[in-house]
C-alpha cells in the first residue's frame, strides 16, 4: 500500500532512512533500495497503519459557501477644489484650549458683526466627537439662544444625525461664523476669514474623524471655492487633513423635500468614509 511520505535526500545507497508516516503518527527506520535517484519508499507494514474511518456521508444539497461581498474601494480624497475664491488674510491667532478659546469668541470684535449680534454662538456637542457638522452662521433663534442649529433647520439636522445612528449630543456642531449676519444674509468673505481660526481651533481640539459641510456656504468657505454645491457633493475632500463630505443645508431640504434622498446619499458617503478611516 502506498503512503504519502516526505523522504529526505539520501546520503548513500542502502542507508536506512527515517520516514515520517502520516496517520501512523510515528517515524520508522526503513531500508531504501536502489541508488538515491531510484530510491523508493517500501510499503509500510499494515500493523502500523491505523484503520481509517470511513467519512460520514456528505448531506445533499451541500451547504453553499457564504457570499462575502468584495469590500468597496475607499472613496478617493480629492485635492483642493479648483475655482478658488480670493480670501482676505487669515484671522487672529487662537488659543488651543476650550476655556480660553470660548472666552476669546465671546469677546470677539474682529468684524462688524459683533455690533449687531445678541450673543456669539460658539458650538455645541461632544468635544471628543468623531463627527463634526459645520453650518453657515447663526440665524435668529441661534443668535437668541447662543446655540447652533436650534430652529426648524436644526430639527431636521438632528434627524439627519439620527439617520447615521448618532444623537445630537454625540457629534460636534459649529458654524463658519460665530455671529449672526443681519437679516441672515450670506457671510461676507472678510467675516468668514476673521472667524476661520476659531473653527480651526475647534477642529484641532475635537479632532473628528470626519467633517460634514452642511450647505453651500459652509462647503465653499471650507474648500475655498466658488464651485456650486451640486458639483461639490458626492466627493471626499480634506480640510485640515480631515475627510470632508458636502451635503445640502437642512433649511434647503425643508423647502425641497425631494432632495432628501440625495442628502441621504451624502450621509452614506460620509458613513463609508468614516468606517474606512476607522479600519486604517
Ligand atoms: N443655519 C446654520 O447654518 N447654522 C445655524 O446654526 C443655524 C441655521
Amino acid at each position: 500500500m502506498g503512503i504519502d511520505a516526505w523522504v529526505p535526500r539520501i546520503a548513500a545507497p542502502y542507508a536506512p532512512v527515517a520516514v515520517f508516516i502520516p496517520y501512523a503518527d510515528q517515524t520508522l527506520e526503513v531500508p531504501i533500495a536502489g541508488t538515491p535517484e531510484e530510491a523508493t519508499v517500501p510499503p509500510i507494514p499494515a500493523d502500523v497503519i491505523p484503520a481509517v474511518e470511513t467519512p460520514a456521508p456528505v448531506p445533499f444539497p451541500q451547504p453553499q459557501p457564504q457570499f462575502v461581498p468584495e469590500p468597496e474601494p475607499p472613496p478617493p480624497i480629492l485635492p483642493p477644489v479648483p475655482n478658488p475664491v480670493a480670501m482676505p488674510p487669515p484671522g487672529i491667532p487662537c488659543p488651543h484650549n476650550w476655556d480660553d478659546l470660548a472666552a476669546q469668541v465671546v469677546a470677539c470684535t474682529a468684524c462688524p458683526l459683533h455690533l449687531t449680534r445678541t450673543q456669539t454662538v460658539f458650538g455645541v456637542g461632544d468635544r471628543e466627537a468623531r463627527w463634526m457638522f459645520i453650518g453657515e452662521a447663526p440665524g435668529e433663534q441661534e443668535d437668541l439662544q447662543g446655540e447652533p442649529f436650534v430652529g426648524r433647520a436644526g430639527q431636521l439636522l438632528n434627524e439627519m444625525i439620527r439617520a447615521i445612528g448618532l444623537k445630537r449630543e454625540e457629534v460636534y456642531i459649529a458654524n463658519i461664523l460665530k455671529c449672526r449676519p443681519p437679516k441672515n444674509r450670506d457671510p461676507a468673505p472678510e467675516e468668514a476669514a476673521a472667524c476661520e481660526n476659531y473653527l480651526k481651533a475647534q477642529l484641532a481640539l475635537v479632532r473628528p474623524d470626519i467633517i460634514v459641510a452642511v450647505g453651500r456656504i459652509a462647503a465653499q468657505n471650507l474648500l475655498k471655492t466658488a464651485t456650486p454645491i451640486g458639483k461639490l457633493r458626492g466627493q471626499v475632500y480634506a480640510y485640515q487633513e480631515i475627510p470632508l463630505v458636502v451635503t445640502f443645508h437642512p433649511a434647503y431640504l425643508l423647502r425641497s423635500q425631494t432632495e432628501k434622498r440625495r442628502a441621504w446619499d451624502d450621509l452614506k458617503l460620509a458613513l463609508r468614509t468614516f468606517r474606512q478611516r476607522q479600519q486604517q
